[in-house]
């Protein structure tokens, strides 16, 4: 029986789910499986993306002639020969000759190299950027070698706005029901096991990825099909951010992760007292012994985190097994641009410290921590300085908060007490308003912002924060793509009421406000009472938990008068009206940023202002 899945009015997902798979390329652990996706566009022509993997062919056969209802398969787009995509070919052309193979040229020899069948008779050879039209859809190819094969080829349906992104943006794991990524709670359940795809799968070709991301990045793309995990048509940014860092090798976390290979137990000892040493002082840690946890898992966190310990006993005068098969490992997976330190042990001749920096050492950007530990057979007292030194060394590099600065008699500023934040502290800070526009599919919203701020100069980059609650925040976390118009002094309240006080999901921000003006990336700007414009183009994200802080490359910058830019403080002393008091005796709060009053005793410490969101600390008493 048929088991298929709508994507959109004319895609149908057609793959299956494998929960029986020992090992993901005979390598890989897949404790909850994995899914072989192959999508099927029902247009005029009818056009098949992928096959599947020879344990899912029977599912995947009665997939196809269930969504074909009857037609004839046109075309099938092989993207990537890898069998676990290609395996059915030659079974699905037995059961459909008419079908025309559209392929690459590297892709066509590597059929003809796995498979016996007469494809030159079918082939329908397509170069970089080609189209191929099969009726209301156009379909874009786009070579993405290495990605994670040469051959491999990624399809833009320009009609849908959708990328068939072959490997990349995968995910282990079977998908259980569900078919978007936003029907799951992904960062919780799957992007530890997307990391691990991506680290493990195609993570040595970082420089390759970097160029699909640059081709994929002049796509209007608003949704993503891979070949394995879900589809993404909602915060594409999610995604497409940790492939921004991963492919440049870039951590995702600031803390430590140690990998110990221990006989006996002397070793995990060592690890284990460096990473308290490394809690005491507020860094993050996370320990894995290298003989139980499978070396795809450690890797996965090798990307993941900034700093990497190794602890391992020699062996054989060598690395302990499981530990050199990880360093191997991570050395073939192209690990780079890590802080690394080295703790060995050994009874008589320890090797296993120097063999590992042997081998790393031929990595890029990784830098060796000066303090080494050496252990003989088993930690001493008079080494616990050698543990605590290789922590200090560490937490160098970790800038300590204030109160764990003190705990540890570190220098902090002048104050011999912890206060609590002040939240007038925070307003001493030169912050400007800007109202920050973004635009998905034909919708445009905008609203007000204060924190923008330019960081490089080479490429020229910004940072904006973004408050999650603001509908425009998801358009960017989804399309990747804003303008900052920076307002100046002459800026009216009606405009801060106009962007900052009313919700895009329910209004039109741009109501009344006549041609509409637009940069190069089709976002508007608004132009009056404003003094600059720039556009941005998402890089990175990071969840600062009610807020997103974006980075971004600057693609566009203009100024459009010699007016001052307005500041917070501009704006409270003479734009923001003076909040009347409420009539009568009533007692209440009043919202500093906007003006509304709250009646009554007491505010909740969670209180959001309806119109503005912002929290309680924004209020004062009346
Ligand atoms: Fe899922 Fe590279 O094959």
């Amino acid at each position: 029986m048929y088991c298929i899945k709508k994507v959109t009015d004319d895609l149908l997902w057609v793959g299956a789910n494998d929960r029986r798979l020992a090992l993901f390329e005979g390598v890989y652990s897949v404790p909850a499986g994995v899914s072989y996706n192959s999508y099927l566009l029902t247009d005029e022509k009818t056009v098949l993306f992928d096959t599947v993997d020879k344990a899912v062919r029977q599912r995947f056969l009665e997939n196809i002639e269930e969504a074909l209802k009857g037609r004839k398969l046109d075309y099938l787009v092989v993207q990537h020969v890898e069998p676990d995509h290609s395996a059915v070919i030659p079974e699905l052309i037995r059961q459909h000759p008419e079908i025309k193979i559209v392929c690459s040229a590297r892709v066509l020899q590597f059929i003809k190299q796995f498979y016996d069948f007469d494809i030159d008779s079918r082939i329908h050879l397509v170069e970089e950027n080609n189209t191929l039209n099969t009726g209301k859809h156009t379909l874009q190819f786009i070579m993405a070698p290495m990605v994670h094969w040469p051959e491999v080829m990624m399809t833009y349906d320009s009609t849908a706005k959708i990328l068939f992104s072959a490997d990349a943006f995968g995910c282990f794991g079977a998908l259980n029901g569900a078919l978007f990524a936003d029907e799951v709670d992904f960062a919780k359940d799957y992007m530890d096991e997307t990391r691990r795809y991506y680290s493990n799968i195609v993570g040595k070709y970082g420089t390759q990825v970097e160029s699909a991301l640059d081709k994929a990045s002049a796509l209007n793309i608003e949704m993503i099909c891979p070949l394995h995990g879900f589809v993404w048509r909602s915060n594409l940014n999610e995604l497409i951010s940790k492939y921004m860092l991963w492919s440049k090798y870039e951590p995702e976390e600031r803390g430590v992760m140690i990998a110990y290979a221990s006989v006996y137990g002397n070793t995990e000892n060592a690890a284990e007292i460096l990473a308290c040493r490394l809690r005491d002082k507020g860094i993050k840690t996370v320990i894995y012994d290298v003989s139980v946890t499978p070396a795809s898992e450690i890797v996965s966190a090798a990307f993941k985190w900034s700093h990497l310990v190794f602890a391992s006993t020699t062996y054989n005068a060598g690395i302990f097994v499981t530990m050199e098969a990880l360093i191997n490992d991570l050395a073939a997976h192209n690990i780079q641009n890590r802080r690394v330190a080295v703790i060995e042990n050994g009874s008589w001749a320890a090797t296993s410290g120097g063999l590992i920096r042997e081998i790393l050492g031929k990595c890029e950007k990784i830098d060796f921590l000066e303090n080494n530990v050496s252990i003989l057979s088993g930690l001493k007292s008079a080494q616990l300085s050698d543990i605590e030194s290789m922590a200090q060394a560490i937490s160098k590099d970790f800038p300590a908060p204030a109160g764990v600065a003190a705990q540890n008699n570190q220098t902090v500023p002048n104050t011999t007490e912890l206060i609590p934040i002040d939240p007038n502290a925070m307003f001493k800070l030169s912050y400007g308003l800007f109202v920050l526009t973004a635009k998905d599919g034909n919708k445009d919203n905008g609203c007000i912002i204060n924190t923008v701020m330019q960081v490089t100069v080479t490429p020229v980059k910004i940072t904006i924060g973004v408050n999650k609650a603001n509908y425009t925040h998801d358009m960017i976390l989804k399309t990747g793509k804003f303008n900052v118009s920076v307002l100046s002094e002459k800026a009216p309240f009606s405009v801060f009421q106009q962007f900052g006080f009313k919700s895009g999901k329910d209004t039109d921000k741009f109501a009344g406000s006549g041609e509409a003006l637009r940069t190069t990336n089709g976002v508007r700007y608004v132009s009056e009472w404003t003094n600059g414009v720039i556009s941005g183009e998402v890089k990175e994200s990071i969840d600062c938990g009610t807020h997103t802080l974006f980075i971004a490359e600057v693609n566009q910058a203009f100024s459009l008068s010699g007016d001052a830019s307005v500041t917070y403080q501009y704006y409270f002393d003479n734009i923001k009206p003076k909040p009347q008091p409420p009539k009568g005796n009533k007692k209440g709060f009043v919202c500093k940023i906007c003006g509304y009053v709250h009646e009554g005793d007491t505010l909740p410490d969670d209180f959001v202002c309806p119109l503005c969101k912002h929290g309680a600390a924004d209020f004062e008493k009346l």
